[in-house]
């Protein structure tokens, strides 16, 4: 895993989704997380524009450790790693793209849901997994539980994560870090008020602060 990733999740434990509507609007929400202290984004491919606008925030926000997400098919990690992706994570577990993600040496966080998932994972070389949709498999009860027999594996969960349960989950030395979209809501991106990003940013690194002091 690379080391300026791994040291910038120590500081700020939290990978925010960007989910790109437009070039612009993908730079101002990454340069309003980076004002609020969260600078590992993760830009998902759920929009036709994705692909584009990951390639404009990835040269636009330098300060900005930028990967790509919702990464489904081998096709998708080539495209993404040709925009400059920094690292990819995927809901599953799909071996052509953790292949392709190990030949680009690019750090994949692929999702899993269940202990076989993560057996295989674990099984194919991976220490770094997405828990995925996490507060629906189980929450910080289900870490505690697969952590307890993958004993060298970090998660990352995603899906229901928001300010009022980050503190569980980061509670746990399992947890690398939470991923979410409670930082980046849609309706503070249509009013143009950036500053609402930036504060929820702010108000994530201080849950992480506090409860990893
Ligand atoms: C993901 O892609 O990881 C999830 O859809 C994010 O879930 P959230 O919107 O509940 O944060």
């Amino acid at each position: 895993m690379n080391k300026d990733l791994l040291n910038r999740l120590e500081v700020a434990p939290v990978v925010p989704l960007v989910v790109p509507d437009d070039p612009e609007t993908a730079i101002k929400t990454t340069q309003a997380l980076v004002a609020g202290g969260l600078s590992v984004i993760e830009v998902v491919l759920r929009t036709s524009a994705a692909i584009e606008c990951l390639g404009e925030v990835v040269r636009a926000v330098p300060d900005a450790i930028v990967g790509a997400g919702t990464v489904l098919s081998e096709r998708q990690a080539a495209e993404v790693a040709l925009a400059g992706a920094q690292f990819i994570v995927s809901p599953g577990l799909y071996a052509p793209v953790v292949d392709y993600a190990a030949s680009a040496r690019l750090p994949i966080f692929p999702g899993v849901a269940t202990a076989s998932e993560a057996q295989t994972a674990w099984n194919m070389g991976l220490r770094s997994l997405k828990l995925f949709p996490a507060s629906l498999v189980g929450g910080p009860a289900m870490i505690k539980a697969l952590g307890s027999v993958f004993k060298d594996v970090k998660f990352m969960p995603t899906g229901g994560v928001s300010a009022g349960n980050l503190a569980d989950y980061l509670a746990l030395p399992q947890v690398l870090a939470c991923g979410g979209s409670w930082l980046t809501p849609g309706s503070a991106i249509a009013e143009g008020n950036y500053q609402i990003i930036t504060d929820l940013a702010a108000d994530a690194v201080a849950i992480a602060k506090h409860v990893r002091a």
